[in-house]
């Protein structure tokens, strides 16, 4: 991905960790400068840590803003263009996630819940409009989830944020589009840094590669959208999950049973014919 995003400015939401923090790294790999974002800084040095390993030129600003505050959208624009001097990509990764039933469900979380995953997405990107429409191949990069197309009990206030930031993506397709903005969404499955949690957790089955993602396969996809690669995409939700939502749940056994730990046994004939050839291959 080196060079997508060469002399790129991004703002990246929720950069202290998660996926925040691997979209940061690879956009940094990716010849990008970046303000990243984050109500906490708990973390944000293991960012930078990760992103001046990529690149020593100190290309990640900081700045701890809670995008709960209305005024944060304007404030975080307007320090990516102090800083920088321009703003080409935005990149909404911050979000609040919890999973209550509806009978545990308060206003207050549902309002905190919606603030951050959809209204702050959508001032974010009224605020940077003007200097996204001022650049060659200006992009928005929602992350939303599979939960904006299947999901679960509890996910109520959740997975209608991320159905929420879909729908959102797709109209500010149609209306910044003019002024030559993508938008585009991601929607994950289930993602971790640990690989033990990859691969160990009941859910597995429902995952025909066998595992859950890496956060640098969420933020490959963001590189590629953001960049003139993705020039002709807009409007788009690429779910990134490992192929579980296109799995009818009752084949998840299936798919489960049939995951060859060894290389696939093939036929006696077609072995012996395989190992012929090898042999006069090595003779010849
Ligand atoms: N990790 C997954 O498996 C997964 C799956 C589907 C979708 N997603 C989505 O991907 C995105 C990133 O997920 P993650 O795993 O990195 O989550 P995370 O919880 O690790 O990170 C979210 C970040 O958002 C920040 N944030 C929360 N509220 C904020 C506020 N008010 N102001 C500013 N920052 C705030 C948090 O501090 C945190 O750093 C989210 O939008 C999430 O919904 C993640």
């Amino acid at each position: 991905m080196a060079g997508l995003l060469e002399d790129r400015v991004a703002l990246v939401t929720g950069a202290r960790q998660g996926l925040g923090r691997a979209i940061t790294v690879a956009f940094v790999e990716a010849g990008a400068k970046v303000l990243a974002l984050d109500e906490s800084l708990d973390g944000m040095d293991e960012t930078l840590r990760l992103s001046n390993e990529k690149d020593r030129r100190d290309r990640v600003r900081v700045v701890q803003l809670d995008l709960v505050d209305p005024a944060s959208a304007g404030k975080a624009v307007e320090e990516c263009i102090k800083h920088f001097g321009a703003l080409h990509c935005l990149v909404n990764s911050a979000a609040v996630w919890f999973y209550l039933t509806l009978a545990d469900l308060t206003v207050e979380d549902w309002d905190r819940l919606h603030a951050v995953n959809v209204r702050a997405p959508v001032f974010l990107a009224q605020a940077a409009t003007a200097h996204l429409a001022a650049q060659a191949g200006g992009s928005i990069v929602n992350i939303a989830s599979i939960q904006a197309r299947v999901s679960g009990p509890g996910g109520v206030a959740y997975a209608s944020s991320k159905a929420a930031l879909v729908g959102v993506t797709r109209t500010m397709a149609t209306e910044l589009g003019p002024f030559g903005i993508r938008v585009n969404a991601i929607c994950p499955g289930c993602f971790t840094e640990h690989e033990h949690r990859m691969r160990s957790r009941p859910e597995i089955p429902a995952y025909p590669l066998g595992r859950f993602g890496r956060p640098e396969e969420i933020a490959s996809v963001a590189v590629f959208l953001a960049s003139d690669a993705a020039s002709f995409i807009t409007g788009e939700a690429i779910n990134v999950d490992g192929g579980t939502s296109a799995l009818a749940p009752e084949y998840a056994a299936v798919v489960a049973s049939s995951r060859a730990p060894a290389p696939v046994s093939l036929p006696r004939r077609i072995r012996s014919y395989a190992r012929r050839r090898l042999r006069g291959s090595r003779s010849a």
